[in-house]
């Protein structure tokens, strides 16, 4: 059941920035819920690909939105990514390829497609509380969030980050395109004119280029207890 009373903690920055794995953690530690609302959109990319729609077809890609069944799967929060459900289907690493950011990042931009998720994840609004993890939490998803996080990194670092994120996963790729990647993505994310990923007013900037996670998450705590 949604809660508008749930405590809701935004936490936003671009492609790398060690996002994803604070969330998990600030969530776990604090036995909240965790939205991780790239996947939703990594889900449309996907969907619509594989069913052969325009990536730029906003109409075609909301109604198909609208009709598909969505299930997360967070119960390990110290998984590496969590696993979600499409009408049924377990889809787990090939959402997470570079491919899948992409397609992600291309249909996010599309007003029609963002309007048909924002439902889906406001419904995660659940007691105790909730981690956000995405571009526009504070923004535009949670607004009334009462922390608003801004997870940054340079982009070489970040480029750093993926490329051993993804051997470890045994995916080969230069670290020279993952930063030419990074830094489209970023571009674009940025530029879009629905929802571009921005500080969020009332945000707490934490850059990581310089830390570890476990001092990231520190410091998301901290502000949480100080709040
Ligand atoms: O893991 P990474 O940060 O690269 O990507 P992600 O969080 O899974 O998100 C994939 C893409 O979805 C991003 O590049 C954004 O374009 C888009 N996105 C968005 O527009 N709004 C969100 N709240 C979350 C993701």
């Amino acid at each position: 059941m949604v809660d508008r009373d749930a405590s809701v903690i935004a936490i936003d920055g671009p492609s790398a920035s060690g996002k994803g794995t604070v969330s998990k953690r600030v969530a776990g530690r604090l036995g909240f819920h965790l939205l991780d609302s790239g996947a939703l959109y990594r889900i449309a990319g996907f969907a619509a690909e594989e069913r052969h729609i325009d990536l730029d077809d906003g109409p075609s890609i909301a109604a198909m939105l609208d009709r598909v069944d969505i299930m997360f799967c967070n119960d390990d929060l110290e998984s590496q990514d969590g696993v979600v459900y499409l009408d049924g289907r377990r889809l787990g690493p090939e959402l997470r390829t570079e491919e899948a950011g992409h397609a992600a990042s291309r249909v996010a931009k599309l007003p029609e497609v963002r309007a048909a998720l924002v439902d889906r994840q406001r419904a995660f609004q659940r007691l105790p509380g909730l981690v956000a993890d995405g571009r526009d939490m504070g923004s535009v998803i949670f607004p009334q969030a009462e922390l608003k996080i801004y997870l940054d990194a340079s982009p070489e670092e970040r480029a750093k980050r993926r490329y051993n994120q993804l051997k470890v996963k045994g995916i080969d790729v230069s670290l020279t395109a993952l930063l030419a990647d990074i830094e489209a993505r970023d571009e674009r994310d940025r530029n879009r004119e629905t929802a571009p990923l921005a500080v969020a007013p009332g945000a707490h900037v934490i850059d990581t280029s310089q830390m570890g996670i476990e001092e990231a998450v520190s410091a998301v705590l901290e502000l949480w207890r100080s709040r």
